[in-house]
């Protein structure tokens, strides 16, 4: 029976680049839809970038921008990031669209007339100067445990102690510098404790992990308490219906963005909203998320679906963190990977594999080695794979003019093959992803051995053996069919490229039984290349220069009219200590390995100087020869990666390709000072 199903995964945050992290549950939750797609399921699979809270407002405020132009940005470039991945969203939206507004009213407002809203005054760290209430995360001070300065509001990265942010001692607002007072203000809860029994009775029911279910039962034992959902302004977000001046915490319509992004989906595309939201609908509703948010989607989000008089998901799937070579992504390591990094360097396809061959169904962490990624992508994928179609493929295009033969040689090898969809599936369904990938890999073996005991290269060369060379590559070819099948939900592009190959139609799984025999394929190309150690080396230094960049340059998402607010004083004198002379770029060249830099030989009159300028993305090195430009020439050397960086080269504009060196007029001259 066709099943039809909602799929989500976790919106991202519209404050930030999507990261190898992110795409843990990304890739996951994909291969997932793609395969119930393929076994001919109807799914739909939504997402939104989460755009609301006060870390966005406050991070456009810095831009100067609105936090409406900020999330339009971020969201065009998320939408890049995983269309670069295949991430094969059926509608990516956003919380703050007016389908998310309607909705987290209608769903507040059925809960409060159910009675489950309370309200209640409390009192929370204010900024007068800013006049806003501060999240912890905004407080900065002392560590009341070992006294080191500049700790955030809930833990000190030196000692780990975790504390109140009311603890802290000498606390400063992160937001304005001001001392933060406490203020009292009236906040509207809604009461879990009003579904103790339902959510006990949910969450113990086959919907959750059993670990995750285990782990919520610390919840339930330390009593479900009331939950603050309310927001005083300023603040990014819905306005709450009956409270004028108080706004839905971002965790409140986060998850109702689900909802909005498939109604949006289904305004548009005729599938019927209501049937998948009904209480007693039979469809199913599946949510992917990472164990960092189990709480919201285990507990609150069950729960306000209920009191609104929705139905609850089916199952919620929580996966496990990404670490980089056994550690905590890092941005000094190279490891923060942002989506786009890797892009530039490596096939998106090599990442999905092997996240789905370290993929299990629980929520242990998974581990991106980079050297084993490497040597796993170049074993699996090209050296077991790729390769038996390119074993094969040429004898049947050069000596049967593409031609497969019209029977199967060996029936009970393809036999083999395709009796092993069933066990694949299972696995694939349950999210079992890297017993599947083994089992295709044995497989891939299995062909391989094939196909170097029959040896077609040496038959190729005898008298009377054609049609034992047409057999052979066509049961080889067959084999690549079937391999290339299973491995579709994980490997889309490459098995597009492959039915390309093939001259088939794209592969559904009730296909994969029928062989393709007395059909034509088409010249074979290359469908991977091996990854080359440099590229790998290529990615963790770009992943460097970007976060330094990040931190020296303005934002990519302000526009060329969005001025940088000045920064701090400074006295006439500490002006005149800066040398600026005019220089004549007598060189410059690109430094290998950095995305950003060029290397220029600067002639300011005393002699050369070298700096590296990130000024790469505007300017070719040819066209800086024999320019003028001004330089501070008296800063301090500075050792890089690649060499001394002996001062700095002035340019203007808000970087990437709109970024512009100082020109001087004619008649300036190598060293002449700036005045
Ligand atoms: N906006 C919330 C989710 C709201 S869902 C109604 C959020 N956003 S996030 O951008 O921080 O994370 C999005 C998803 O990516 C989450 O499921 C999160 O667990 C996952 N991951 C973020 N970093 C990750 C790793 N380093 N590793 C694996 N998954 C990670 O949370
Ligand atoms: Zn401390």
């Amino acid at each position: 029976m066709q099943r039809k199903i909602l799929v989500t995964s976790a919106l991202p945050y519209a404050n930030g680049s999507i990261h190898l992290g992110h795409l843990v549950e990304y890739i996951q939750t994909d291969v997932w839809v793609r395969f119930q797609k393929m076994r001919g399921n109807e799914c739909h699979y939504v997402c939104a970038d989460d755009a609301h809270g006060t870390p966005i407002m406050l991070h456009a405020q810095k831009l100067d921008i609105t936090p409406e132009q900020l999330i339009a940005n971020i969201q065009e470039e998320h939408e890049a990031d995983f269309a670069g991945f295949a991430i094969n969203f059926d509608n990516f939206h956003s919380t703050h669209s007016p389908e998310n507004k309607a909705l987290s009213s209608q769903v507040y407002l059925a809960n409060r007339d159910a009675g489950h809203i309370a309200t209640r005054t409390i009192s929370q760290a204010y900024d007068p100067e800013k006049e806003m209430f501060l999240p912890d995360r905004f407080i900065k001070g002392e560590c009341p445990k070992c006294g080191v300065a500049d700790q955030y509001g809930d833990n000190c990265e030196a000692c780990g102690a975790t504390y109140d942010a009311t603890e802290l001692k000498n606390p400063v607002s992160a937001v304005s510098g001001a001392t933060p007072i406490t203020k009292d203000s009236e906040h509207y809860f809604f009461k879990l404790g009003d579904f103790e029994e339902d959510l006990k009775q949910w969450t113990r029911s086959g919907h959750l992990q059993e670990e995750v279910s285990h782990k919520l039962n610390e919840w339930f034992e330390s009593g479900l308490k009331d939950w603050d959902i309310s927001r005083d302004a300023p603040y990014f977000g819905f306005e709450i219906p009956d409270a004028p001046n108080k706004f839905f915490y971002v965790w409140l319509d986060a998850p109702i963005g689900y909802l909005a992004s498939f109604k949006n989906y289904c305004d548009r595309t005729g599938v019927d909203f209501d049937e998948y939201l009904k209480p007693d609908s039979t469809t199913e509703m599946i949510h992917f998320i990472g164990k960092d948010i189990i709480n919201f989607h285990a507990l609150f989000w069950p729960a306000m679906l209920q009191g609104a008089g929705f139905r609850r998901p089916n199952a919620i799937y929580a996966h496990g963190f990404l670490t980089v070579d056994g550690k905590k992504m890092s941005k000094s390591r190279g490891t923060f990977i942002k989506a786009r990094t890797y892009l530039d360097h490596l096939n998106p396809e090599y990442l999905r594999y092997y996240f789905a061959a370290k993929l299990g169904s629980g929520i242990d962490d998974i581990d991106l080695n980079l050297e084993d990624f490497q040597s796993r992508i170049n074993s699996d994928l090209v050296g077991k794979v790729v390769n038996i179609a390119s074993r094969c493929a040429g004898f049947i295009s050069k000596r049967f003019d593409g031609k497969l033969a019209s029977t199967l040689s060996e029936q009970a090898l393809f036999d083999d093959f395709v009796n092993q969809a069933d066990t694949i599936a299972n696995k694939m369904e349950n999210r079992e992803f890297g017993q599947a990938m083994r089992d295709i890999m044995a497989l891939a073996d299995k062909a391989n051995q094939y196909i170097d005991e029959m040896k077609p290269w040496a038959l190729a060369k005898e008298q009377g053996k054609d049609q034992q060379v047409h057999d052979i590559c066509t049961m080889g070819i067959n084999l690549f069919r079937v391999l290339i099948a299973y491995l579709k939900p994980v490997l889309p592009t490459t098995a597009e490229q492959a039915e390309d190959f093939l001259n088939i139609e794209p592969i559904l799984w009730s296909d994969i039984a029928t062989p393709i025999l007395d059909h034509k394929i088409n010249p074979f190309k290359a469908l991977m290349t091996r990854i080359e150690t440099d590229k790998i080396i290529a990615i963790q230094q770009a992943s460097k220069e970007t976060m330094a960049v990040e931190q020296a340059v303005v934002e990519k998402s302000k526009t060329a009219t969005n001025i940088e607010p000045v920064a701090d004083e400074i006295s006439f004198d500490d002006f005149a200590k800066i040398d600026l002379r005019i220089a004549k770029i007598v060189n410059a060249e690109h430094v290998e390995e950095a995305n950003k830099l060029l290397k220029l030989t600067l002639d300011i009159g005393l002699g050369e100087k070298q700096v590296f300028a990130g000024i790469k993305s505007a300017y070719a090195p040819e066209d800086l020869i024999g320019k003028l430009t001004v330089m501070v020439a008296n800063l301090a050397p500075r050792k890089m990666r690649f060499g001394l960086s002996e001062g700095m080269v002035l340019a203007a504009g808000p970087g990437g390709k709109d970024l512009f060196i100082l020109n001087p007029d004619d008649g300036a001259q190598a060293g002449m000072r700036v005045k």
